[in-house]
């Protein structure tokens, strides 16, 4: 195995077995609004590597950071702020390409460059594929903790209410039609209702 392959192995197999989970189902979810906006292979791999070490920086924060169930101090905060910046560290070390390094930077960048982080960023704009997986990360986010999990409806109308600030208008149509499709895989704990528009 070649060496970087190693390190890359070891570095996910140090994520909380939680944000594992949450990178695979971004994954998924994220490919099946690539193939629904139609991208070429090409972009569908990018997308597919960058959507499951979107958050690969992570492995690199303190564990009882990340664990915190108590509300967050602003310095927490400010650690949980670094992972995209330690994940682009990372991915540029062992080589991983440009469109992978790029959504690993950019997934929690607004779509219109006026928030978000990395605050060095603020003013740019995301690429396509980075807006794809931050729809697809917040989306997961919202369904997957079976205590707060939002039903698919609910994940629409915050997408439809946040489309061309902070996530794509583009990214945000795209996952309509696939979830019109059924396209969409939400976690068990999602509620599941049907579609209302
Ligand atoms: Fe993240
Ligand atoms: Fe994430």
């Amino acid at each position: 195995m070649p060496v970087h392959d190693e390190i890359l192995m070891h570095v996910v197999a140090r994520l909380d077995d939680e944000t594992f989970i949450h990178c695979r189902r971004v994954k998924s979810l994220a490919l099946s609004l690539g193939k629904t906006a139609g991208l070429p292979p090409t972009e569908l791999k990018l997308l597919g590597q960058g959507a499951f070490f979107h958050d690969i920086g992570k492995s690199f924060l303190p564990r009882d950071v990340l664990q915190k169930q108590a509300p967050l101090s602003p310095r927490d905060r400010a650690i949980i702020k670094m992972h995209p910046k330690l994940g682009w560290d990372f991915a540029e070390l062992i080589g991983l390409e440009e469109g992978v390094k790029r959504i690993i930077l950019e997934h929690h960048l607004w779509a219109d460059g006026r928030d978000g982080y990395p605050d060095e960023l603020t003013g740019c704009k995301p690429c396509f594929l980075a807006q794809i997986t931050a729809v697809a990360d917040a989306v997961d986010s919202m369904t997957s903790d079976y205590r707060t999990a939002k039903s698919l409806d609910a994940c629409l109308e915050y997408l439809e209410e946040n489309a061309g600030t902070k996530f794509s208008r583009t990214a945000v149509e795209i996952f309509k039609a696939a979830a019109s499709k059924g396209l969409v895989p939400l976690p068990q704990s999602a509620p599941v209702r049907s579609l209302s528009r």
